[in-house]
C-alpha cells in the first residue's frame, strides 16, 4: 500500500492568513497524540535539549541528536509536516555545511528544516532550498545564539524585524518564526509577508502559534509566562507512579491474572505496543 503523503510545505504556505496550531514533539509516542489531536505541522525542536536531554541550553544539541528524534516523530506519524531543527554550529560556517546537515535531518525523516537568524543566514536559506529541501527561518529572539548576543529580551525593533522577515522570505523560506517578538511589531511583520508568521511569546496577530509541548501540558515546572499550561500531565504521572509504587509495596499489584500472558493467555510472547501507525 501506498504511504500516505505527508503535508507539504507549499500546503502550509497556502495557509497564510488562516490561523493554525503547531507544537513541538520529540518521540513517537507525543507525535501520535499530536497528529490524533488533529495537529497536522510538528516542530522537532532543538529545545530538545532543555526540555527532554536536561541539558541548560541548545548549544550542546547535535546534528545525530536531531536525526534520531526526527525519525522518532516521523515514526509516530503518517501525515504531519515534520519540521525538525539545524541545531548549532550545523549551518553557520558555510553553504555547504548548511546544505550537508539539511540532507542528514531529511534522510532521518524530516519534511523541512528550521534555522534561526535573518538577513545573516539568508544565503544559507537559499542553498538548501536550492537543495530541493524546504526551510522555516526563525527570527526574533534565537536561542542558539541569545546568551552571547543581546540575551532573550523581547524583541521590539519593528524595521529590523521586517528587513529580516522580508530577507527570509526571499530566501526562500515557507514559513516564519517569531520567538519573543512585541505583539505590534508581530502583526506588521506578518502584514509585510506572503509567508505565514509562527508565533511563539509574540502575540495573537501571527497566522500561527507554536508551543513547546512540556510547556503546554505542564511536564515541567516551569514555562515561559506566554506558554498557558493546557494540562498538568507532570503531577497526572507522578501521581499514578506513586500507585504503582504503592501497589508493589502492598501487594496489590502484580495479582496472579495480571502476571505475563494474561492479557494474552494464549501467547507464550507479549507484544510491545507500537506508536506507529
Ligand atoms: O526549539 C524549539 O522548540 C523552537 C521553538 C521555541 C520555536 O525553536
Amino acid at each position: 500500500m501506498a504511504a500516505a503523503r505527508r503535508l507539504t510545505s507549499a500546503a502550509i504556505r497556502a495557509r497564510k492568513g488562516t490561523r493554525f496550531a503547531v507544537i513541538t514533539a520529540y518521540d513517537a509516542p507525543f507525535a501520535r497524540c499530536v497528529e490524533e489531536a488533529g495537529i497536522d505541522v510538528i516542530l522537532v525542536g532543538d529545545s530538545l535539549g532543555n526540555v527532554v536531554l536536561g541539558l541548560e541550553s541548545t548549544v550542546p544539541v547535535e546534528l545525530d541528536d536531531m536525526c534520531r528524534h526526527g525519525a522518532a516523530v516521523k515514526r509516530g506519524t503518517s501525515r504531519a509536516h515534520v519540521i525538525v531543527d539545524l541545531p548549532f554550529g550545523t549551518y553557520q560556517a558555510s553553504d555547504e555545511d548548511a546544505v550537508r546537515s539539511a540532507v542528514a535531518l531529511v534522510k532521518a525523516g524530516a519534511t523541512s528544516v528550521k534555522l534561526e537568524g535573518g538577513i545573516d543566514v539568508a544565503p544559507r536559506i537559499a542553498a538548501i532550498v536550492r537543495a530541493g529541501i524546504p526551510v522555516v527561518a526563525h527570527i526574533g529572539v534565537l536561542p542558539q545564539t541569545a546568551s552571547n548576543t543581546s540575551g532573550f529580551r523581547r524583541k521590539t525593533d519593528t524595521e529590523r524585524l521586517i528587513a529580516d522577515a522580508r530577507a527570509v522570505e526571499a530566501a526562500g523560506a515557507f514559513a516564519v518564526v517569531l520567538e519573543m517578538v512585541d505583539g505590534d511589531a508581530a502583526r506588521r511583520v506578518t502584514e509585510a509577508l506572503e509567508i505565514p508568521t509562527i508565533g511563539i511569546g509574540a502575540g495573537p496577530h501571527c497566522d500561527a502559534q507554536v508551543l513547546v509541548l512540556h510547556d503546554a501540558l505542564g511536564l515541567y515546572p516551569d514555562a515561559p509566562p506566554f506558554a498557558k499550561r493546557f494540562a498538568e500531565i507532570a503531577t497526572i504521572a507522578t501521581d499514578a507512579l506513586r500507585t504503582y509504587a504503592s501497589e508493589v509495596r502492598d501487594g496489590t499489584f502484580p495479582t496472579a491474572s495480571a502476571s505475563a500472558g494474561a492479557t494474552n493467555a494464549d501467547a507464550s510472547i507479549y507484544v510491545v505496543a507500537s506508536p506507529a501507525k
